[in-house]
């Protein structure tokens, strides 16, 4: 059974259009990955698909949740902010809070946006620091970090909002092969426990390493 439903999504941006009638389902536990082109959309799809942007014409169906591109502003932004609670981001330049330490970027969303108890949310944001080889560096700034560090503490960040499904853009440009090879290992086996994972990717080696769903971004009209 499908976790999301996504139907005819298109975009344009000033008259130019970025894409156009992209349908696709996730099921759970799914690995699928977006490739293509530079510019042709790959980070504004995924902005769509939660809501951070929105599309000009389709749909984004989660259970009860449906994203229309078509509503109104108010109907919009409940649906969107709906959606952005079972569904996780990881940008793709990061964008962990400069001013908090690592374990603080992944404590803030449990917090602040769940209502966890810190008392709740620390230990399991330690967990999952543990989980991905970082929780020596718990009390680090984001500065004082590698590229690929801060990348897994925002992996991190993301996966303590406990999502159903992660979209991540480009996780694998400030690793070298081993590290993508863990990253790899680490989404297979996040995937096992039923996460969704729907990543876009210009690194062919990653994404056989994932053996997911390939999917290329089609040109604006195609299907
Ligand atoms: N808010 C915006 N306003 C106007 N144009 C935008 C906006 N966001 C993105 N674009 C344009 O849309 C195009 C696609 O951008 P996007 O970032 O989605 O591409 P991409 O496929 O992710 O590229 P890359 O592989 O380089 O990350 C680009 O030409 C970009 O300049
Ligand atoms: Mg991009």
């Amino acid at each position: 059974m499908s976790l999301m439903i996504v139907d005819g999504l298109a975009k344009a941006f000033a008259g130019r259009s970025l894409f156009a009638g992209v349908s696709l389902q996730i099921a759970a536990g799914e690995i699928v990955c977006l490739m293509g082109p530079s510019g042709t959309g790959k980070t504004t799809l995924l902005r769509c698909l939660n809501g951070l942007e929105r599309a000009d014409h389709g749909t984004v169906k989660m259970g009860d949740v449906e994203l229309r591109a078509g509503d109104g502003a108010q109907a919009f932004a409940t649906a969107a902010l709906a959606l952005r609670r079972r569904v996780g981001f990881v940008f793709q330049g990061w964008h962990l809070f400069a001013h908090r330490t690592v374990l603080g970027n992944v404590t803030e969303g449990p917090v602040f946006v769940r209502g966890q108890p810190v008392g709740e949310a620390r230990p399991r944001a330690l967990a999952l620091l543990e989980q991905m080889g970082i929780a020596h560096r718990a009390s680090a700034l984001p500065h004082e970090l590698s590229g690929g560090e801060q990348q897994r503490a925002a992996v991190a960040r993301a996966l303590a909002m406990q999502p159903e499904l992660l979209l991540v853009d480009e996780p694998t440009s400030a690793l070298d092969d081993d590290r993508t090879e863990s990253l790899a290992r680490l989404f297979r086996g996040l995937a096992d426990g039923g996460l969704a994972i729907l990543c876009v990717t210009h690194d062919g080696t990653f994404a056989r390493a994932l053996s997911a769903r390939h999917l290329r971004l089609p040109a604006a009209g195609g299907t």
